[in-house]
């Protein structure tokens, strides 16, 4: 079997993905018109023109301004369905979705009309057999209190919502800004996880570990700059959710043939791949996959390591695990 087919035949979890990121221009357009929302975009070919970051916040306020077409259930509900499309092609089992809140809450959106859409696309990705389950980011721009504010909102869906997140602009927004939140969602049984190491120094992955008591780390690469830390993540055995093409548009490495995956690998990090924002990064999961399987020279006993890492650190019972892998 060649490469490609290999890697899309292998079943997959995906555990860093932003339902928000994956809103393609022609859904885009789609709802900017069914919503008679302004887009500062005359095409679909505008969008893609405009997707050149040289950040992470480059990339981020084309991301919000994006998301602001999304306003009725059934937007999220499209949102979902086409992602899990995609994902299902790519013989995605499982996906475990990052949503932000405060960005629709923040333009009057209600919280419940974002979980009512995104909780029908993901009962009938369900029925199609893909599972899911969401995990609510905090975005750490914002203070505390708002995240606070945030949490509170979801208390009523906490049966729905396996876990929360924190995303947006790193640098200047330690996790140590959101140890209360934190500890919050662990007292309510919340599953904890964080971006971290992306932008950001490994000193934001030690406080990620120590101060959030996070289960899984979002991206981690520069992790990878401080030998204790990688020991550390090797011991405690904890999954890495890395991004190979967000890394590449987002210029956390300069090419992904000096991408760290392998490295990861062979320090013994339970490194996993991801499509973080697949709309704007040029890849779903299985594309991430296979660039950084060709930039890297990967063998095929790596990239089914890396595929039944997905399983073990996904958030399924180890029932649900052990049938996957
Ligand atoms: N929000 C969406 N994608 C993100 C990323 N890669 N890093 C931080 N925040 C994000
Ligand atoms: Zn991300």
């Amino acid at each position: 079997k060649d490469l490609d087919s290999f890697i899309t035949g292998l079943p997959k979890a995906e555990l860093h993905l932003h339902i928000e990121g994956s809103l393609e221009p022609e859904l885009m357009f789609a709802l900017a018109r069914r919503n008679k929302v302004d887009i500062p975009f005359a095409s679909v070919e505008d969008v893609r023109a405009a997707y050149q970051f040289s950040n992470l916040q480059d990339f981020l306020d084309i991301y919000y301004a994006g998301a602001q077409v999304l306003r009725e259930a059934e937007d999220f509900r499209d949102l979902a369905s086409a992602y899990f499309a995609r994902a299902a092609a790519d013989n995605v089992r499982h996906a475990e979705i990052f949503f932000d809140p405060q960005t629709h809450t923040d333009r009057g959106i209600p919280f419940d009309v974002v979980m009512e859409g995104l909780l029908s696309g993901m009962a009938e990705a369900e029925q199609a057999g893909v599972t899911s389950k969401l995990i609510l980011c905090f975005l750490r721009h914002l203070d505390e209190e708002a995240a606070l504010a945030t949490f509170k909102q979801a208390e009523k869906w906490l049966d729905r919502i396996a876990g929360v997140g924190l995303d947006s602009s790193e640098m200047g927004h330690p996790p140590a800004k959101f140890a209360r939140v934190f500890a919050a969602a662990g007292e309510a049984g919340l599953k904890r996880v964080a971006h971290a190491g992306e932008e950001g120094p490994p000193a934001y992955v030690w406080e990620a570990l120590d101060l959030l008591k996070v289960d899984r780390l979002d991206h981690g690469n520069r992790a990878m700059e401080d030998a204790a830390l990688v020991q550390r993540l090797a011991e405690e055995q904890m999954t890495l959710t890395v991004c190979p093409l967000s890394n590449l548009k987002l210029c956390v490495v300069k090419d992904l043939a000096q991408h760290p995956i392998d490295a990861m690998l062979e320090a013994g990090l339970a490194a996993t791949i991801n499509s973080d924002d697949p709309a704007y990064f040029g890849g779903y999961v299985a594309e991430n996959y296979r660039a950084v399987a060709k930039a890297r020279g990967l063998s095929r006993g790596q990239i089914a390591q890396l595929a039944r890492n997905s399983f073990t650190g996904s958030f399924l019972s180890e029932a649900e695990k052990a049938a996957h892998i």
